[in-house]
């Protein structure tokens, strides 16, 4: 397994591959990897025959209070795990100053999608996902993917990055990978490290919001807003939870939906603090048909 730290030398790293006929897959991560990033890895082998990993703690994609500082990096042990998961040819670890040439400061073009990014975590992350649909960019320019696997768990970025390799034309395809999750249900996460015991036995409450979500739109019952109450009532369940959302959005647009139609795919997702530690968690389905 190769490791690689400036951007030219993946560039041609990777146009050594290419021109040997490989198909390039590219995992990009921030490190502090689990299960989760793992079984994309495993995903990017089914359709590529090169894989490159990229692990970067993006900080243009950390608000000024946020946890940027604290976010858990241990860069030896991830690349112990990416050795044993096997099938990983390249690790692409840039440094901030080199990859954001000259400081963080000097980099004047940045993508957003405004109209993507109202609502669920772009309302109350402002600028989160221009970092990321930014630095994604400049990962896909760095490692030249055929394909990239995103998990669905971050399901607004997974749409973001869908519309920008659409809108922008490029020639790269993007899968979006099942989230993974522990027996609890809890979603896995690199940010589940920080939690205390308490916090992470009372974290299951996200996937059980979105599992009742589902099962109520699956059958029929409620209105959005009926759903949304119920996600609230079970996040309230635990007393160190704070609600950040509980938001029902079409999938397409990401927009909030206020009535269920038939065949219309829903995404119910939440997000929830415990002290400083942010977790998600979603569930996609299809209103039935009447
Ligand atoms: O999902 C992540 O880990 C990050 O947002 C990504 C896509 C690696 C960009 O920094």
């Amino acid at each position: 397994m190769k490791i690689i730290h400036t951007v030219k030398e993946m560039q041609s790293y990777a146009d050594h591959q290419k021109m040997d006929g490989r198909v390039l897959g590219l995992v990009p991560t921030m490190g502090s990897l689990h299960e989760g990033h793992l079984s994309l890895v495993r995903r990017a082998k089914e359709v590529a025959n090169h894989i490159t990993v990229t692990i970067f703690v993006n900080p243009t994609q950390f608000g000024p209070n946020e946890d940027f500082e604290t976010y858990p990096r241990d860069f030896d042990r991830d690349c112990r795990l990416l050795q044993e998961v096997g099938g990983v040819d390249v690790v692409f670890a840039p440094n901030t100053s080199t990859f954001y040439e000259g400081g963080v400061e000097q980099n004047k073009i940045w993508i957003t999608c405004p109209e993507m990014t109202r609502y669920l975590c772009g309302n109350s992350r402002p600028g989160h996902f221009d970092g990321v649909l930014t630095v994604v960019m400049k990962l896909f320019a760095a490692c030249k993917p055929h394909v990239s696997i995103f998990g669905l768990k971050d399901i607004q970025q997974y749409m973001l990055l869908k519309k920008m390799v659409h809108d922008l034309s490029l020639d790269i395809k993007i899968i979006g990978a099942q989230t993974v999750r522990e027996p609890s249900g809890l979603a896995y996460s690199s940010r589940n490290n920080n939690l205390r015991l308490q916090e992470r036995r009372q974290a299951e409450v996200l996937s059980h919001a979105v599992t009742s979500a589902v099962k109520m739109i699956e059958t029929g019952q409620g209105t959005p807003s009926s759903v949304i109450d119920i996600m609230e009532e079970t996040i309230g369940s635990a007393p160190l939870a704070k609600l950040q959302y509980a938001e029902i959005v079409a999938a397409d647009t990401l927009h909030p939906v206020d009535e269920f139609t038939p065949g219309m795919q829903v995404i119910a997702a939440v997000s929830v603090n415990f002290r400083d530690i942010r977790l998600i968690d979603n569930a996609i389905t299809v209103v039935p048909l009447a």
